[in-house]
């Protein structure tokens, strides 16, 4: 049996001190999903999807409930799955009332022909896949609700700076993972930036900038401001500088991270696996939540 190995993010912000342990809790809960499919034999994609689900279901992440509310006063969320062994992917942005959109981009996979579906085209296919939806009110939090009026009233306010120090911003939740087969499989899922402009769309779902996987290198998914990651194709990139490092994810991350400095001052954090089911990480905001889990340790780590 080849090596087995997960590991997550659960999102690249300054965590004030109050939320730090939340998202500690909610990152062991996650790995110890994604670990368990994985352990028993399961896919790198069932593991990938059981994780983001239990963090789009802990509100305190911003990826399903307790996702950013927009200007609109409502809640889109984006998500993408990419499975390396095929190089397929299946993305959702823009979509609203759904209760897992990490679930609905792999039915986009799996059972249609497309990669990507946005909107109302998106919740109709959630409703003939037969996808849990919810209401808006379902996804709302209080917390939220309160960020969102403050918002309202702060003109001067830029997502670019919500993942800067001082600012009180969430961000997106990733997994990739490696399965015993040697597959690999990359999954993101997100609220997007707090107070965006009704129907913007992040990185998280567009494959090669928030997502990406290819059994012969390695996998990536990333965490922070989304059009910076567009504009230097992020995931993509990292996995392109993993083949060059002869497969390191540590360096490829670092200099991933450089190059989003670099050319398009961004901010954020990258979570890349390679084929050998090795881990890198890196981030350039005050803090990031992340864990991981492989055959070489007794328990998973969780740090924010
Ligand atoms: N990285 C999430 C977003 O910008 O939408």
């Amino acid at each position: 049996m080849g090596k087995i190995a997960l590991v997550l993010h659960g999102g690249a912000w300054d965590i004030p001190p109050d939320l730090v342990e939340p998202h500690r809790t909610g990152m062991q809960k996650a790995i110890a999903a994604g670990w368990k499919v994985l352990q028993k034999g399961g896919s790198a994609l069932d593991a990938v999807e059981a994780s983001i689900v239990v963090m789009e279901d802990d509100d305190t992440f911003n990826a399903g409930r307790g996702s950013f509310i927009n200007a609109g006063g409502e809640v889109e969320l984006d998500a993408s799955i990419m499975n390396g062994a095929t190089f397929r992917a299946g993305a959702v942005a823009a979509v609203q009332n759904v209760r897992n959109p990490i679930t609905l981009a792999r039915r986009v996979m799996e059972k249609s022909e497309n990669v990507l579906l946005v909107g109302m085209g998106a919740s109709r296919f959630a409703r003939e896949q037969k996808v849990k939806l919810c209401s808006q009110d379902d996804l709302l939090t209080l917390r939220e609700l309160d960020r969102w009026r403050t918002m309202q009233s702060d003109p001067h306010f830029k997502p670019k700076d919500a993942f800067r120090k001082k600012r009180t911003a969430s961000d997106t939740v990733g997994a990739v993972a490696i399965d015993k087969k040697g597959n690999i499989a990359s999954g993101t899922s997100t609220g997007g930036t707090p107070n965006k402009l009704p129907g913007r769309v992040g990185d998280s779902p567009i494959i090669g900038a928030g997502t990406y996987a290819d059994n012969g290198i390695g996998g990536v998914s990333t965490s922070g401001w989304g059009e910076a990651m567009i504009r230097v194709v992020m995931a993509k990139t990292v996995v392109d500088l993993m083949e060059r490092h002869g497969g390191d994810p540590e360096k490829a991350t670092q200099e991933g991270l450089k190059v989003l400095v670099r050319k398009v001052d961004g901010y954020g954090g990258v979570i890349a696996l390679n084929a050998r089911g090795e881990i890198g990480i890196a981030f350039n905001t005050p803090r990031m939540a992340r864990a991981f889990m492989h055959t070489g340790l007794r328990e998973a780590v969780a740090l924010v």
